[in-house]
């Protein structure tokens, strides 16, 4: 039998064919030898095909096509079996009790850290944590906290201005401000985040860093009160033999006024090279709130008292870790902080 050569009558056992078909598509065992099948009785060139074409009755036509179509639908049942068959064994190749692949892990950027566990000294105290806005009024960043009007911190050197009326905060105590004009005492609350000066960027400031501010407001609060806050709250992060001192100064806002400094996490208050040999870190600014302030939010001045505080994160957080630029805090080099 030559089915190639044209015009040539063809004496196929059609009903052999479509068995010795079936059996070759049914078994087999693989898509690439299934396609071979396919196009051995299905294929262009096929006997089939050459038949197909050949065809000139409707019987004849029938009977092919009838072949044609049962043979395509084995050809993909058989496909989608296979199919079936690589799936499971792929399932089976698959090792669930194989250890994972590392995925590198992060960790908290050390300012955070720091704001985190200055939060939870606070919390640990009674106190709310308030999360103030940083775009503020000319009045919470400074009127209402009995700044002069001269007072050097209000020009457009020192700090950034949107609007004539329109900053962003110079310091955290905006935020206390806030608070004591929406509530009345008694009021213990820490504020901090981010505040901005007009700062040249240098290794022990830049012109965006952090504040913590405290705020107790309530009957005879003295300045015993506020220093042993301080001493709780330097030793909880500093360590237990931690001291603080603190010295005389002056805020717009207090009144008394102090500076405190801590004892060194170095030398533990001899004196060495990282605190210049005094002994002491300064830390920041408090005071008794002035009189005037409780004024500003319509607190009476006799009935209440309060103290506030508040020191930058940065520069701590850089002599904890040893770090001598708090430039660094900002460059985001993966060799600095991966380190801790
Ligand atoms: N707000 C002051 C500053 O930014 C710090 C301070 C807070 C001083 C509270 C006294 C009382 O420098």
């Amino acid at each position: 039998m030559n089915a190639d050569q044209e015009g040539e009558s063809t004496t196929v056992d059609w009903q052999q064919y479509e068995n010795e078909a079936r059996q070759a598509i049914s078994a087999a065992p693989t898509a690439a030898e299934l396609d071979e099948a396919r196009v051995r009785y299905l294929g262009r060139k096929s006997e089939l095909a050459q038949g197909l074409r050949g065809v000139r009755d409707r019987e004849a036509g029938m009977l092919l096509n009838g072949i044609r179509e049962r043979l395509e639908a084995a050809v993909e049942e058989r496909a989608a079996a296979l199919e079936r068959e690589e799936r499971a064994h792929l399932d089976e190749l698959l090792d669930v009790t194989l250890p994972g692949e590392r995925l590198p892990r992060g960790h908290l950027h050390l300012l955070t850290q720091i704001c985190r566990e200055v939060e939870d000294i606070f919390l640990g105290l009674g106190y709310e944590i308030v999360d103030s806005r940083e775009v503020e009024t000319v009045w919470h960043n400074f009127d209402a906290l009995n700044q002069p009007l001269t007072h050097p911190s209000r020009s457009h050197l020192d700090t950034f201005y949107i609007d004539d009326n329109t900053l962003l905060r110079a310091h955290t105590s905006t935020g206390q401000i806030r608070t004591m004009e929406a509530r009345q005492p008694p009021i213990y609350i820490a504020t901090l985040g981010r505040c901005y000066r007009r700062d040249t960027p240098s290794p022990r400031s830049t012109p965006v860093f952090h504040q913590v501010e405290a705020l107790a407001v309530d009957r005879g609060i003295t300045l015993a009160d506020l220093k042993g806050t301080l001493i709780h709250f330097f030793r909880a992060l500093f360590g237990e033999d931690r001291e603080v001192r603190v010295r005389t100064s002056y805020f717009p806002f207090t009144e008394p006024s102090v500076e405190f400094d801590v004892t060194c996490f170095l030398c533990g208050g001899e004196g060495c090279a990282f605190c210049k040999h005094t002994g002491w870190f300064e830390m920041g600014g408090a005071g008794v709130v002035d009189p005037a302030v409780f004024e500003n939010v319509g607190y009476d001045p006799k009935a209440w008292s309060g103290f506030a505080w508040g020191l930058g994160l940065d520069r701590i957080t850089a002599q904890r870790h040893g770090i001598p630029d708090i430039r660094m805090f900002w460059e985001n080099d993966l060799r600095v902080l991966e380190q801790f």
